[in-house]
């Protein structure tokens, strides 16, 4: 069957969204036991007593279709907006493709960065609409007056990160509303901050949709709540916005032990607080051993760093996978030299440094003796 002919035209050259190299794949491929992750961008955290015991208590309902009340109540408190303001998704991105649905189809195009998340793009394309890419700013961020200046009459969308997946690149609060307020009144704005918490605008931006209502915030409990194998997000929104988006939606989208998970992670500040004091030592600790590699990393937020390795980031990249750290190389992104790391456990950041400095150290003395397992598990 050659399906390439069924395919919706627009989608037929679409590359498929590449997501990390799982750990669970590197062991069955390779044969190491021992693999660490350092590529989605999660958490290195598991789940806190309380957040366990929740899901487990959930799990006794799981004949019943679940309810939703309780989370989207506490959110609202949580974040100081009106809980008519919420909508759930199976994480954020459900919601992103969801918002792309309601408000896309094939008369208009969508405004997307650069060095946007590449998720995005087809969720365009399946709508048969058109992109079009403002250059990226400082730091592979967004910048405002390159993103209004793709925005014509047939614009209906404009899909943006920040902080960027990419560098966690921040968009001012300023920058923000300057955005909203020069764009014309049929334009959405969706801004995805998978990363919020881990930046300095969380408080704020929460709102903003109270005052332009043009504006979507999306965010997640899969990367600061340490939770993205439940697959729970958030969108923050005009009421009358959502009025239309639940029409679109399928029934229940998020699961009863993953609405569990997440109210007792709203619930357990302290559980929150590891994760980004965590993040923010990690991160840190990382910063200064790739400074004393010489190895340039961009300036951003989030839990992960995006370091330019020159033309060692490709036997670096793949000297870690052989050793069993799974990074992210950036090749894919048009950025050859660079590779992300997420923030992982503090041993195991050790463990990293030792690989990666070794790995350079080979690739300028390649004729140096290169005993990887011996200082992996040393
Ligand atoms: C910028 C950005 N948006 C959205 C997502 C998807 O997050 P979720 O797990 O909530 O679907 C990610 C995940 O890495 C991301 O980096």
């Amino acid at each position: 069957m050659d399906w390439s002919t069924l395919v919706a035209p627009q989608l037929r050259a679409l590359k498929a969204y590449q997501p990390g190299i799982t750990a669970e794949k590197l062991r069955r491929e390779s044969g190491l036991t021992e693999v660490f992750k350092f590529s989605s961008n999660e958490a290195p955290i598991k789940p806190s007593p309380l957040i366990e015991a929740a899901m487990c208590a959930a799990l006794g309902n799981a004949n019943r279709y679940p309810d939703a009340q309780a989370l989207l109540d506490k959110l609202a408190e949580h974040l100081g907006v009106p809980v008519a303001s919420l909508a759930l998704g199976n994480g954020s991105i459900d919601l992103i493709e969801g918002l792309v649905r309601l408000f896309v189809s094939a008369e208009h195009n969508v405004v997307l960065s650069e060095f946007g998340y590449s998720a995005y793009p087809a969720f365009v394309l399946g709508q048969g609409a058109k992109i079009r890419i403002a250059r990226s700013g400082a730091n592979f961020g967004h910048d405002i007056d390159n993103l209004l200046a793709q925005v014509d009459a047939d614009t209906r969308l404009l899909l943006i990160d920040s902080p960027t997946n990419l560098s966690g690149a921040e968009l001012a609060y300023a920058d923000i509303t300057r955005l909203l307020e020069q764009l014309p009144p049929h334009v959405v704005v969706v801004l995805d901050e998978a990363y919020a918490e881990f930046a300095g605008n969380a408080e704020k931006t929460a709102k903003l949709p109270q005052r332009y209502p043009n504006v979507v915030i999306t965010r997640t409990f899969s990367k600061a709540y340490g939770l993205a194998g439940l697959r729970v997000g958030y969108a923050i929104a005009d009421a009358g916005l959502l009025g239309y988006f639940h029409r679109i939606r399928p029934p229940f989208p998020v699961g009863g032990v993953a609405l569990a998970g997440a109210l007792a992670a709203l619930e357990d500040s302290a559980h929150l607080a590891l994760i980004l004091n965590a993040t923010r030592s990690g991160r840190q600790r990382l910063l200064e051993a790739l400074a004393e590699e010489g190895v340039t990393v961009v300036a951003g937020t989030g839990n992960f760093v995006l370091a330019d390795f020159g033309p060692a980031a490709k036997p670096v990249y793949e000297g870690l996978l052989a050793l069993g750290f799974i990074t992210r190389a950036m090749s894919a992104y048009g950025l050859p030299t660079h590779i992300r790391i997420s923030i992982g456990a503090a041993a195991e950041i050790e463990m990293l440094i030792v690989a990666i400095a070794h790995l350079l150290q080979a690739h300028l003395n390649p004729h140096a003796d290169q005993r990887h397992s011996a200082l992996v598990t040393s």
